[in-house]
């Protein structure tokens, strides 16, 4: 229970900073005992959650595994058109909303307090450990050519590369989840202080099994 608020709140006392600042996520764990097919068979949406806690570091392995960087050069663990890193995965936890940057490996709060609930209408989405909330931004291709449809297409597809990753993750970890296209963009949009370029595309709660 509650382990990702202790971590958290023991990793910030321990680095002497305020609460809205940016907390340094441990280097991710890439072990892994499931090989990729197991985790392939056994992906699948699950809307069953136990109200545990990720910790920190399980934390920080599931957003490395969504779309963290995974060579020198800053490109991610799924591929993006013309090279546009144009979705920031935004994490619902019980202390807050985080803002997830992969250069860094590291969240920046958002929110304070437990807005998992605003997340949507179904009932477990306030229980769950985590729901992660993709955004997707326009204004990454201001310099671009492309058609704003194509742009949309992009996000729709980097958006869905997260997803499958974070689902093939949880399977391997033995967690629950399920993506969802139900929630209230206008309202989380205000919450999590989007832009007029920025698009929440899905959301995924993820969690441990009851
Ligand atoms: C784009 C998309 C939107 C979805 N939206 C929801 C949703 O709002 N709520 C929900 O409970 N499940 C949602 N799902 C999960 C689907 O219901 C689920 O993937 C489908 O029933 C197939 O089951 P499986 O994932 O176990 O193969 C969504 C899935 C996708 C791909």
């Amino acid at each position: 229970m509650k382990k990702f608020v202790t971590a958290l709140i023991v990793v910030m006392v321990m680095a002497g900073c305020a609460f809205s600042e940016t907390v340094k996520l441990p280097a991710p764990d890439k072990t892994c005992s499931m090989t990729l097919t197991e985790a392939l068979t056994f992906r699948r949406s699950d809307r069953d959650f136990d109200d545990e806690d990720l910790t920190l570091q399980e934390l920080s392995n599931l957003l490395w595994a969504a779309g963290g960087v995974n060579r020198p050069d800053g490109k991610l663990v799924y591929p993006v058109a013309m090279g546009i890193q144009d979705i920031t995965i935004y994490v619902f936890g019980r202390e807050g909303v985080f803002k997830y940057d992969p250069k860094s490996h590291s969240i920046e709060l958002v929110a304070e307090g437990d807005h998992r609930k605003d997340t949507g209408k179904q009932d477990f989405v306030g229980k769950a450990a985590v729901n992660l909330a993709y955004v997707h931004d326009l204004g990454m291709w201001k310099d671009s050519k492309a058609p704003e449809e194509v742009v949309r297409r992009c996000g729709f597809a980097h958006t869905g590369e997260i997803v499958q990753n974070v689902y093939l993750y949880s399977a391997a970890m033995g967690w629950n989840c399920v993506v969802r296209m139900s929630f209230d963009a206008e309202s989380l949009s205000k919450l999590m202080k989007l832009s007029d370029t920025q698009n929440i595309t899905l959301i995924q709660t993820v969690g441990v099994k009851p």
